[in-house]
């Protein structure tokens, strides 16, 4: 993969690392995207928490990965499907959250599941962890969680 990828994309820089610890500096991304990964993955929390990490402020995240309804399907087939994840898209949708991200949207058409979600502006943090504003800042980072089938 990792050879291909440096003969398809030139100029690219092609890093072979994992996914729940990766050799980028803290806020270095403005967006992380990931395609056909989350369904291998053994702590998804703590590799959504890693792509936190490395997002700046405000910075988007979108996760492509197949749901419960193409288990043993060509998109999903056995036994590499047995082995694997699924998670409806409710599901999704909260590991995201507690991973720490915002603005959290499950799209699925088909079985096909497209988790967006965003890093809080640091406007945001700043006013969810301030202890003297209490409830005021923690609702305004939580608000616009969607989740929509087509
Ligand atoms: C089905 S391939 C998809 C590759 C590519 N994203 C694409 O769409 O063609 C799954 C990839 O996830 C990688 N992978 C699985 N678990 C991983 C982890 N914990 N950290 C990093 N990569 C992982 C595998 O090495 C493999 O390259």
């Amino acid at each position: 993969m990792v050879k291909l990828a440096r003969e398809r994309a030139a100029g690219a820089e092609v890093v072979l690392a994992s996914a729940e610890s990766v050799p980028f500096a803290d806020a270095s991304f403005s967006a992380v995207a990931m395609s056909i990964v989350f369904f291998f993955l053994t702590n998804p929390v703590a590799v959504l928490r890693e792509c936190c990490r490395v997002l700046r402020p405000g910075g988007r995240i979108a996760v492509y990965t197949t749901g419960p309804e193409l288990r043993g399907t060509r998109a999903a087939p056995e036994p590499i499907a047995s082995r694997g994840h699924f998670y409806t898209d409710a599901a999704l949708a909260e590991l995201a959250r507690r991973a720490g991200l915002s603005d959290v949207e499950v799209h699925n058409h088909r079985g096909g599941q497209l988790l967006t979600a965003a890093t809080e502006h640091s406007a945001q943090r700043r006013v969810r962890l301030s202890p003297a504003l209490g409830d005021q800042g923690s609702g305004s980072s939580r608000g616009g969680d969607r989740l929509t089938r087509s």
